[in-house]
Parts: structure tokens; C-alpha cells; sequence
């Protein structure tokens, strides 16, 4: 402090370091102003009046401006930082994707891409090409629309792409589950083990008697179920398809009566859930419908609490298998709970509406449905499709039905409409299909959405908005896997059920079950739409990206089991 007032200079009278000394002087308390006076400016008191006066009033308007001068530093340096979270200062670097930060700071395109994802991605990529970042809630997210150049995003063979660390997040989030080491890589394991192969002959058996039960219900055959019943049939596959696979993954108690009642009400809870379930992920509910949410989860976490489940049978293999890692992990039966729900969520959030779009795409194309028909009466023989006093066939018979296959992967295409989303971790070139390499920057999200880019490309799959039950046959009846698109065969052609690390691993399970469902249902009963004239209803435009798509409303139907077939 001497030092810088002695170097000073007649000219630095008015500079802010000289302002400063005298206002650290006068803040001195006395006896230390006395040991400093000596350092006082020379001749001050030998200045005229107005020199004086113009010395004392710059010093004070130089004194404002030094202790202004760091607030306003500090000041600038956070809006600084702002602007950049708000993604205003953002731009595009040297071999980095378009990039289109729309014109609302931070949310960027949040609004449109909420409002209709499929919309929003169809006009971004007519405006940008096949790889854009878009800003979405102040997050960069870099959509990736040629299926030739997934390969390196789902391979990852440099291990530069995170999923675990999102859905981490996300889950702990909707469900409240707190991830634990290696949950990830164990829930593939206990897929592998019980969702497919011998585990899954298991469960099939498991889920026949489970369909039977809820369709005919305890007492099994009466001449009520032969009488015309009518339903929404969105609501009707839901609602047995979620019954079905909850009492077979989770178990029955003694009393089965009581166990459909129970199935019943939680899957009314489900669809209050399921309902909020897209607003709720994009942090869109009002103050009431967060306080429903939570409602909810608790009401999921406490019936599916590891603690009711002991008084149940035939909790299924996949199910213990996993309770027990979490349980020698030492993860508290609170969180297992909250587990339990995310497993819920994840088993029977698709099933039901992937059905129901099978079952209406057969009532709408007789042709199809009656070469289902005919196929299934080729591989069960007439007798194994009587309804005896619970319906039931052959399962394995499900092995030989390339027809019913292609149905339910035309459904797949039509209806489901995922997206795959990673984490870049550290900058990262992604090379294109075509040679050209593009800059993924790091923090930012990869993004894939197979419907627009895969399903709905009529190079891959020409009339793709069309349902052909047959689209997935060769001439010789056998399933087709070769598509092509710009004269290259492709791999991923259609990608319902995700792929790479995250793809999912009920999808046997899931596939099994649907065809149960379906086969059961067109070959014992007898079904009609109310109005055949009625058109395939519109995807719900809230529900795109987030598995299987839900119609934006019911269709009406009736049914009635068939006296004989
Ligand atoms: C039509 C029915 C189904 C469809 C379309 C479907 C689709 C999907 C998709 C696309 C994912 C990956 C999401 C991502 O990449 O973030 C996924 C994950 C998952 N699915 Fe399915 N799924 C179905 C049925 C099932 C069933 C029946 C089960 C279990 C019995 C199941 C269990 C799971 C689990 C546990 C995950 C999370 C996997 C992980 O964290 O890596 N799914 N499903």
C-alpha cells in the first residue's frame, strides 16, 4: 500500500489506486490513521480551493467506480455464465452438426418438440440434413437420422457414449429408484437368464393360464363368456395384458378372486400414472398433478413392497433374481420397492398398447386376420383350438407361426417409437455412413428416433404408413430380414426395442406374451368393431419417443368367445 502511493504521480491522483488508499486511510481506525498520515498527499493542503475541490469530488466518483469495478466484474463474469447455460453464446464450431438453438433462451425448441417430437424432427430434418443439434431445455441434443451410420453410435466401440449415467437420472426421477453399482449390467443377466430360452418356456406357461384367467375369469368357461361383451379395445388389451403379466412376474396369493380385484385397481393407479407419465418426464405437471404423481409412487411403492411380496407364490424367477442381488448388495427394502415399481413400469407400459394396435390392424384387414387364422389352425390342428373350461394350446407351437411374426413386427414398425439417447463423454469424432465426420461435443446428448428415421423411410419400407401383414415374409413364407435403403442391405431396419446397451431385455418375453394374446383372441373368439368404417385413430402426439405409441382415443369393439371353431 506505501509502495503504490509513493510511485504515484500528479496524473494518478485521479486514477481509482489512489482513491482506493484514501478511502482504505480513512477507514483506518485512529491510531493506525496516525502511523499512516505521514504518507498523506504533499502539498494538499497548498492547493488552490478549486484544485482541491476537483481532487476531492474525482476521488469520490473514482472511489465509487473501484469498489464498483469488481461487483461489476463479478456481475459480468455470472451473466456471462448465464448467457452460456442459456446456450446464447453458443456456437457452432468447425465440423460440429448444424446447430439451431431455436429463439427462446435455454428452452430453445422445447415447446414443439414436446408438443409433437415427430412433427418437430420431420421439419428439422428437412431443414438441416441428416444430423442436427438442437437446444432443448438447455440441453444440446444431436439427432443422428441415417440408419447406415447407427452402427458406431450402438457399438461404441470407444466407450465415448453414456446411457447408464441418463438413465440413472431419469429413473430416480419417475421412480425414485437410487441406482447401485452394476444394477444395469445384472437386470441384462436376469433378462437372459429367465426372459429368454428355458426361462421363458417356463413363463409362457405361466402367462397362458394368467390370460385364461383374466379373460374368462376364476370360474373359467360359462355361458356368460359366450355372450357379446362390448369394450374400448385399447382399453380391453391394456387392461388383460397388464393383469396377466403383473400376476405372472409378480405372483398370486391363495385367493385368486381377490388377486384379480387387486390387478384390477392397481391398473386403474397405472393408467393415472401412465397418463401424467410423459408431461411428468418433461417436468410439464401443475401443482396438483405433481402432488398425484407422488401419490402414486407411494401407492406403487407400498403395493409392490418386498414386504406384501412374501405373502405371494410364483413371484416369477426374474423378479427374485433380482430382489436377491439387490438384497446382497444391501439395498434397503424401501428401495427395492421403488425397484419393483421401475420393473412394473418397464414390463407392462408397452405390452398392452402394442396389442392393441395388432388387433385392431387384423380387424381393419380381414385378409390379414384370416391368414392368421389359417396359419394358426396349420399349427395347432382343429382340436387344439377348442375352448375348453380355460383356454390353452400348444405353446411351442408358437415357435411355427411366421405369419402371426410378421404381424406383430409390422405392429412393431407402425407402433412403436422409442428414442435412444447417450451421453458424450469427452469430445468425440462420429463418422458418418458416407465419410463425412462430424464433432460430438462433450456433455451434449446423442439422439436417435428410429420411427422417423428407419420405420417411416419408404426407401426401407415402401407405403410406410401402410400396415402389410406380409411385409416381413419372403415369397416362401419364411421371415424376411433383407432390407435395403439406398442399395445397401441394413441392419437395423426396424428398431423397436431399442438396441445396443439398452436394448431391451424383456423383449422374448414381450413378444411371447403379445402373440399369446393375439393368438388366443382370434382363434377363440369371435371379434367385431363397432363401426368398421371406423379409421385407425391418430398416435397420441404427447406419447412419441416413449415406447409403443397410444391412440389419441379408444376404439369400440365387441366379443364373444366362440361356441365352437
Ligand atoms: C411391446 C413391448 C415392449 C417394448 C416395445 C419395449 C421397448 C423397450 C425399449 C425401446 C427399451 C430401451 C429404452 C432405452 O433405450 O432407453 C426397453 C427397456 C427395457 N425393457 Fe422393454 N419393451 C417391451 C416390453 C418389455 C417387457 C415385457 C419387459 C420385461 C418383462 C421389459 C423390460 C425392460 C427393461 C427392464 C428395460 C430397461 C433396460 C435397461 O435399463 O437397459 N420390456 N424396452
Amino acid at each position: 500500500m506505501i509502495g503504490l502511493y509513493q510511485v504515484l504521480n500528479p496524473e494518478e491522483l485521479f486514477a481509482p489506486r489512489y482513491c482506493l488508499t484514501r478511502v482504505i486511510y480513512y477507514n483506518l481506525q485512529p491510531r493506525a490513521r496516525s502511523r499512516w498520515k505521514d504518507f498523506s498527499i504533499p502539498n494538499f493542503q497548498n492547493l488552490s480551493v478549486t484544485q482541491r475541490q476537483c481532487i476531492q469530488s474525482s476521488t469520490w466518483k473514482s472511489t465509487a467506480m473501484v469498489l464498483w469495478g469488481p461487483v461489476l466484474g463479478v456481475l459480468l463474469v455470472a451473466i456471462m455464465g448465464y448467457l452460456y447455460l442459456l446456450g446464447l453464446l453458443r456456437q457452432r464450431r468447425p465440423q460440429e452438426p448444424p446447430l439451431d438453438k431455436g429463439s427462446i433462451p435455454w428452452l430453445g425448441h422445447a415447446m414443439s418438440f414436446r408438443k409433437n417430437m415427430f412433427e418437430f424432427l420431420k421439419h428439422m430434418r428437412a431443414k438441416h440434413g441428416d444430423v442436427f443439434t438442437v437446444q432443448l431445455g438447455g440441453q444440446y441434443f444431436t439427432f443422428v437420422m441415417d440408419p447406415l451410420s447407427f452402427g458406431p453410435i450402438l457399438k461404441d466401440a470407444q466407450r465415448k457414449l453414456d446411457f447408464v449415467k441418463y438413465a440413472e437420472k431419469l429413473v430416480l426421477k419417475v421412480f425414485g429408484y437410487h441406482s447401485v453399482q452394476g444394477d444395469h449390467r445384472m437386470i441384462h443377466s436376469a433378462s437372459t437368464k429367465h426372459l429368454m430360452g428355458d426361462g421363458l418356456e417356463d413363463l409362457n406357461k405361466v402367462m397362458l393360464d394368467s390370460l385364461s384367467l383374466v379373460i374368462l375369469g376364476p370360474t373359467g368357461r360359462s355361458p356368460d363368456t359366450s355372450c357379446w361383451h362390448e369394450d374400448g379395445l385399447f382399453h380391453f388389451c391394456y387392461n388383460v395384458l397388464f393383469k396377466a403379466g403383473y400376476l405372472s412376474l409378480f405372483g398370486y396369493t391363495k385367493d385368486k378372486e381377490q388377486d384379480l380385484l387387486q390387478a384390477e385397481e392397481l391398473f386403474a393407479q397405472f393408467r393415472k400414472f401412465d397418463r401424467l407419465f410423459p408431461r411428468f418426464v418433461y417436468s410439464l405437471l401443475g401443482p396438483r398433478e405433481w402432488l398425484e404423481v407422488g401419490r402414486l409412487q407411494r401407492l406403487f411403492h407400498k403395493t409392490l413392497s418386498v414386504k406384501h411380496n412374501l405373502e405371494k407364490d410364483g413371484m416369477s424367477n426374474w423378479i427374485s433374481y433380482m430382489l436377491q442381488f439387490l438384497r446382497e448388495q444391501g439395498v434397503a427394502p424401501a428401495m427395492q420397492d421403488k425397484f419393483n415399481f421401475m420393473m412394473l413400469w418397464a414390463s407392462q407400459g408397452n405390452t398392452g398398447p402394442t396389442s392393441f394396435w395388432a388387433l385392431l390392424f387384423l380387424l381393419k384387414h380381414p385378409e390379414a386376420l384370416q391368414a392368421v387364422r389359417e396359419e394358426a389352425v396349420q399349427v395347432l390342428g382343429e382340436a387344439g383350438l377348442e375352448a375348453r373350461q380355460s383356454l390353452n394350446f400348444e405353446i411351442s407351437a408358437m415357435h411355427r407361426t411366421p405369419v402371426l411374426d410378421s404381424v406383430m413386427e409390422e405392429t412393431l414398425r407402425l407402433g412403436a417409437a422409442p428414442t435412444l439417447l447417450r451421453v458424450v463423454h469427452g469430445d468425440h469424432i462420429l463418422k458418418m455412413a458416407n465419410g463425412q465426420e462430424y464433432l460430438l461435443r462433450n456433455g451434449d446428448i446423442v439422439a436417435l428416433f428410429p420411427y422417423l428415421s428407419v420405420h417411416m423411410d419408404p426407401d426401407i419400407h415402401p407405403e410406410p404408413t401402410a400396415f402389410k401383414y406380409d411385409r416381413f415374409l419372403n415369397p416362401n413364407g419364411s421371415r424376411k430380414v433383407d432390407f435395403y435403403k439406398a442399395g445397401k442391405k441394413i441392419h437395423h431396419y426396424t428398431m423397436p426395442w431399442g438396441s445396443g446397451v439398452s436394448i431391451c431385455p424383456g423383449r422374448f418375453m414381450a413378444l411371447s406374451e403379445m402373440k399369446l394374446f393375439v393368438l388366443l383372441m382370434v382363434t377363440h373368439f369371435d371379434l367385431e368393431l363397432m363401426d368398421p368404417d371406423t379409421p385407425v385413430p391418430p398416435v397420441d402426439p404427447q406419447r412419441w419417443g416413449f415406447g409403443t405409441t397410444q391412440p389419441s382415443h379408444d376404439v369400440r369393439f365387441r366379443y364373444r368367445l366362440r361356441p365352437t371353431v
